[in-house]
């Protein structure tokens, strides 16, 4: 096992504190109301939560215990960090709790009412309607695309000098996840619409991770700096996405990739409406590019600083690899590549926040939680309990062997996808393409921390990012 992962937000934070008694039932015997911090305190600590939003949510959880209630009276807003009441919440029929909060109505400013951001019936027919682009021989051609990615990328490796060079490979990442999401997506034929599409959207997010930051944002029609940068991001968006779909229609050849499975017709005779496909498009670029290229920057820098893990992530790439073609089969025979990649998404999951609106009233780890309440959950925190994980910071791919992460006990307590109804419709995409791109890349060239490098900090904002990116020492092999 390597050394210790410390990083600012989780120092500090001890078994002995998670595991303090927080009385659980009010004097009656009814589930008592959950202990948060005040009014002022809360204000006191504004700074705090815009400078370090995941540090502000260990603390809250080490202070206040698995349920906190912030002092916020419109929605009554609660932190729930024990891993079966975030469960449970995850898990229920979106009749017991909906998408409807803060986070998912600022995303739908870009995405609109798409497979991320609907709700109940909408949503379910949505689902039917876009999972058949998910089928099987969908996700097996991502393997060609990762295939690809990984040989535009051999003119960076041999541009550098033998003895290596620094690359951001933060960069590298998220060029190469969205050239993946798009070339699966729209085919290859339409790589430079992709490219201004993820551009936009990725000026749409900014706005939107600061609208979602705060309670109370003006609202859209408000002429202000933000909502005018968010309207310019979104024509353009709905500009790429019309030439697109314009360029299909005009080729009238089905071209074999999940645009067409999206416009396909079900065997019931529905079909996605033109608003709809827009909307499931922009949806795949927010939700597939930059979550798979935060989870492998965050495995770059892990792996650069525990030189025995990268070692044997190489030693298992090369011998299976170093004997045959990549393939769909070989992610099942890279299991310890895989654990590596659960392992960083453990202590860095991308979808760090997860959010639902309560309908009916409920209990939580004992604490009555009125109708209409803000749920906010997060992997980040039930990841690293100390009371489940044990030495929860350190970065130690072997406990994924011991843990299952697919079902049973395990499960509960590790969730990057997302639980229940509305898990991750992309996880076997992401797993083919992070698990790939990752024996890919240790099959072509290692990677060390420079001299005098820090630990980048951890930055939430849509994903966990690391901020300043990955720049590393990068040597290619041959
Ligand atoms: C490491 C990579 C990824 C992570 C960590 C991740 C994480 C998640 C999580 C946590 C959710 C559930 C959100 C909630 O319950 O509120 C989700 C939903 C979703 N993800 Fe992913 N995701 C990843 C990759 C992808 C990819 C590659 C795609 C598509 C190409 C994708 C498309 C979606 C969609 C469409 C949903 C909404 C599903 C629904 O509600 O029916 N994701 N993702």
């Amino acid at each position: 096992m390597g050394p210790t992962v410390v990083d600012e937000t989780t120092s500090g934070r001890s078994a002995s504190i998670r595991q303090r008694d927080f009385p659980q039932q009010s004097f009656l015997g009814t589930p008592a109301t959950a202990p948060g911090p005040t009014g002022l305190g809360m204000l006191r600590d504004l700074g705090r939560i815009r400078a370090n939003p995941l540090q502000y949510l260990v603390n809250m959880t080490d202070t206040y215990g698995p349920i906190v209630q912030f002092p916020i009276p419109r929605p009554p807003t609660y932190l729930v960090s024990d891993a079966a009441a975030a469960r449970h919440v995850l898990m229920s029929s979106p009749r017991a709790y909906s998408k409807n909060t803060i986070q998912y109505s600022a995303l739908s400013l870009i995405t609109g009412t798409g497979l991320l951001t609907s709700d109940a019936d909408v949503w379910r027919r949505q689902r039917r309607l876009v999972q058949p682009a998910f089928h099987t021989g969908a996700v097996n051609a991502v393997v060609g695309h990762v295939v690809d990615a990984l040989d535009r990328l051999q003119p960076v490796w041999q541009s550098l000098p033998t003895d290596g060079g620094i690359v951001d490979l933060d960069e590298v990442l998220m060029r190469s996840t969205l050239e993946i999401v798009g070339a699966s997506l729209f085919g290859t034929d339409l790589t430079a619409a992709a490219d201004r599409l993820s551009r936009a959207t990725l000026r749409a997010l900014d706005v939107v991770v600061a609208r979602a930051r705060v309670p109370i944002s003006p609202p859209a029609w408000m002429p202000t700096p933000g909502n005018r940068r968010l309207r310019t991001a979104v024509a353009e968006l709905d500009e790429a996405v019309g030439a697109i779909l314009q360029g299909r229609a005009d080729s009238k050849s089905a071209q074999g990739d999940m645009l067409d499975l999206l416009l396909a017709e079900d065997d019931q005779g529905d079909q996605l409406a033109p608003l709809e496909i827009r909307n499931q498009i922009v949806t795949f670029i927010v939700a597939g590019h930059e979550t798979v290229a935060s989870a492998l920057a965050w495995v770059m820098w892990l792996t650069a600083t525990h030189q025995d893990v990268q070692d044997r992530l190489r030693a298992e790439a090369d011998e299976l690899l170093g004997a045959e073609p990549m393939s769909m089969e070989s992610l099942a025979r890279l299991p310890y590549t895989r654990a590596v990649f659960d392992e960083a998404m453990r202590l860095y999951p991308p979808a760090w926040l997860i959010t639902r609106r309560a309908l009916a009233d409920d209990v939580l780890a004992g604490r009555s939680i009125p109708a209409g309440a803000l749920i906010v959950t997060s992997p980040y925190l039930v990841h690293r309990d100390p009371a489940v994980w044990s030495q929860p910071n350190e970065f130690c791919p072997e406990r994924f062997f011991n843990v299952d992460t697919r079902a049973g006990a395990g499960a509960q307590h590790f969730w990057p996808f997302g639980a229940g109804p509305r898990m991750c419709i992309g996880r076997e995409f992401a797993y083919v393409e992070g698990v790939l791109l990752l024996a890919g890349l240790a099959r072509r060239v290692t990677w060390t921390t420079p001299t005098r490098s820090h630990a980048p900090q951890p930055e939430p904002l849509v994903t966990i990012r690391p901020r300043g990116g990955v720049p590393l020492v990068v040597s290619r092999r041959d």
